[in-house]
């Protein structure tokens, strides 16, 4: 049950008033608190206290209400039954939406031929995590991982291994397309360094550069040898990619579809285009015009073409649209990428919104952060290089083995695996996406704190009492502590909390609650003795089972957040 829904709307029902409905940090005169009173006292001309006291014996009508008083200038404080309480934690959650929509949700899109790294982690871990939570409320999601797989570092990565390798078939004007070519495949490793030495000699280089537009250009219209090539380090990469996507134990993607897929559609996007007279030539490329009159800030156009024939990042992106409209229709594409991209989807959502394709309310751009050093600057290895994905994911292992080795406990290295991965993907969910953060791996790796080890931990306690009750008695008479009532109202916070998080693309939501409810749970375990011989059946009975239902709860919210739970820790 979506409790706060639940009150609020029978509270504002029975006074024919909306009001607001606060839950009070200090939940010892109440589990809610409303400002009804002193909202209607204004109109009704009346002293809010005055008018609070009125109102009481009406709200006592309500079958779920234990208690109400009046508090300061004319606040009402409301206790729940313990009963009403009970049964509705009783149930299991429900939050499926009456109104399903499709969902493309376009995130991790990783490049070919560069090895993940930092940048790449919020657009896993975040955009994961929305998936879980859309699916959960029951609306249908297609991901994409849209691989930059078909622009100039393509072109790049083939001309450093041209300058290296001239005497590969590749390159020869002899090349027999129908020969294999698997022998060339080379380490993922190797392939690796490509990118970054080919773009840092392109830099000063500028035949090479050219030489690699050349290539990009001719690649994209279907080169024999080039293509034959890029199909040999395709699938290296590809597979890399998804040993990472194994490693953070985010869901295979629906479709790894990237520009490539996208480019196939140029034809009847170009057409389109022609149509409505987008395409404007600009310096030997063609552009599309997307400013308007009422923009204050600038405004670039859109490269369809650039001036050699070639289909940059912005067209990708549109073929894209196009490809998604005509296979998913969906009600909505999220995209979700660095911050730093945040004009270019403006730049595009314009060129759907002119070309029909999708109106603007149906896209958006979700721009997450940079996650820094403790310099502030963005996040470096010790060597001074931008980390790489499964670097990090050493680092943080290495320092919860630090810490696990440290306190004595000699832990199987699975749970050592998922212990490191709670730790990651715990700090990067708890923080504002839209915001940077600092990362620091050794205090993320901590077993106190708001950190993914503490989550874990309070998940294994639960565990471990529920193994040791055994069977779960029935309870026929519920008396609830503040610490179990809290506890409880925490758990019937789940429904409004996944709602909000979803609503407000806000995965930290999810992330803080699993630590409130951690905090509570916690609480009621050292305050309320379960398994203590001198603990009666009925007590008994009652705390098994709501150690069972915020277990449940819980374990809801981990996987949302893609964690897993160890059996010890
Ligand atoms: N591959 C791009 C990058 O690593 C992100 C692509 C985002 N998705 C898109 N449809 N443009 O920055």
């Amino acid at each position: 049950m979506n409790l706060y829904k639940y009150v609020s709307e029978s509270i504002n029902n029975k006074l024919g008033f909306t009001a607001n409905l606060e839950t009070p940090r200090n939940r010892a005169f109440g589990d809610f608190s409303t400002n009804a009173a002193m909202v209607m006292a204004k109109s009704a001309g009346k002293n809010p206290r005055e008018l609070a006291g009125e109102i009481l014996p009406k709200l006592k009508e309500l079958d779920f209400i234990a208690d109400a008083s009046v508090a300061g200038p004319g606040f009402i404080n409301i206790k729940l039954k313990d009963d009403f309480i009970w049964k509705a934690a009783g149930k299991p959650h429900d939050c499926k939406t009456d109104a399903p929509l499709v969902i493309d949700m376009d995130y991790g899109s990783y490049n070919v031929a560069k090895s993940l790294h930092i940048g790449h982690l919020r657009t896993s871990i975040v955009g994961d995590t929305l998936n879980r939570i859309a699916k959960y409320l029951g609306h249908k999601t297609i991901s994409y991982n849209h691989m930059g797989d078909w622009g100039r570092s393509m072109g790049l990565v083939i001309a450093w291994i041209k300058r290296n390798h001239p005497d590969w078939p590749f390159f020869q004007s002899n090349f027999d397309k129908n020969a294999d070519y698997s022998k060339y495949a080379m380490p993922v490793e190797e392939l690796d360094t490509y990118y970054p030495s080919a773009a840092a000699l392109a830099k000063t280089d500028e035949a090479f550069m050219e030489e690699a537009r050349i290539i990009t250009a001719e690649l994209q219209r279907g080169h024999p040898g080039y293509n034959a090539l890029y199909n040999v380090f395709l699938p290296i990469s590809l597979k890399s990619m998804m040993e990472t996507v194994k490693r953070l134990n985010i869901m295979p993607f629906d479709r790894n579809l990237g520009e490539k897929n996208a480019a196939q559609y140029i034809e009847p996007v170009e057409k389109m285009l022609r149509q409505k007279n987008l395409l404007v030539k600009s310096d030997g490329a063609e552009v599309i015009i997307v400013k308007k009159d009422t923009d204050t800030a600038p405004m670039p156009p859109v490269m369809f073409y650039n001036s050699r024939g070639a289909v940059p990042y912005d067209a990708t992106d549109i073929m894209a649209l196009y490809y998604r409209k005509i296979t998913d229709n969906p009600d909505k594409i999220i995209y979700l990428t660095d911050i730093r991209q945040k004009l270019h989807f403006e730049q595009l959502f314009r060129v759907a919104e002119i070309t029909g394709l999708f109106p603007p309310e149906n896209l958006e751009h979700i721009g997450y952060g940079t996650i820094n050093g403790a310099d502030g600057k963005p996040f470096k290895t010790r060597d001074g290089n931008a980390a790489g994905l499964n670097d990090i994911i050493e680092m943080i292992n290495t320092a919860v083995q630090k810490r696990v080795s440290e306190s004595g406990k000699d832990l199987p290295q699975e749970t050592v695996d998922s212990i490191a991965l709670a730790a990651l993907k715990f700090n990067d969910l708890m923080h504002d996406l839209r915001s940077d953060y600092i990362f620091d791996p050794d205090s993320v790796t901590s077993f106190e704190g708001r950190t993914g080890p503490y989550i874990l931990y309070t998940a294994v306690r639960l565990n471990s009492v529920l193994k040791r009750a055994g069977d779960i008695a029935d309870v026929s008479t519920v008396n609830l502590s503040s610490d179990e009532r809290n506890l409880l109202i925490e758990v019937l916070d789940f429904e409004r909390t996944v709602q909000t998080a979803f609503d407000n693309r806000a995965t930290d939501m999810i992330a803080n609650y699993a630590y409130d409810l951690c905090q509570l749970a916690n609480t009621f375990y050292h305050n309320c003795p379960i398994l203590r011989d001198d603990v009666d059946d009925a007590t008994r009975a009652q705390r098994v089972q709501i150690t069972r239902i915020a277990r449940d709860t819980l374990a809801t919210a981990i996987d949302l957040m893609g964690l897993k739970i160890p059996d010890e820790m």
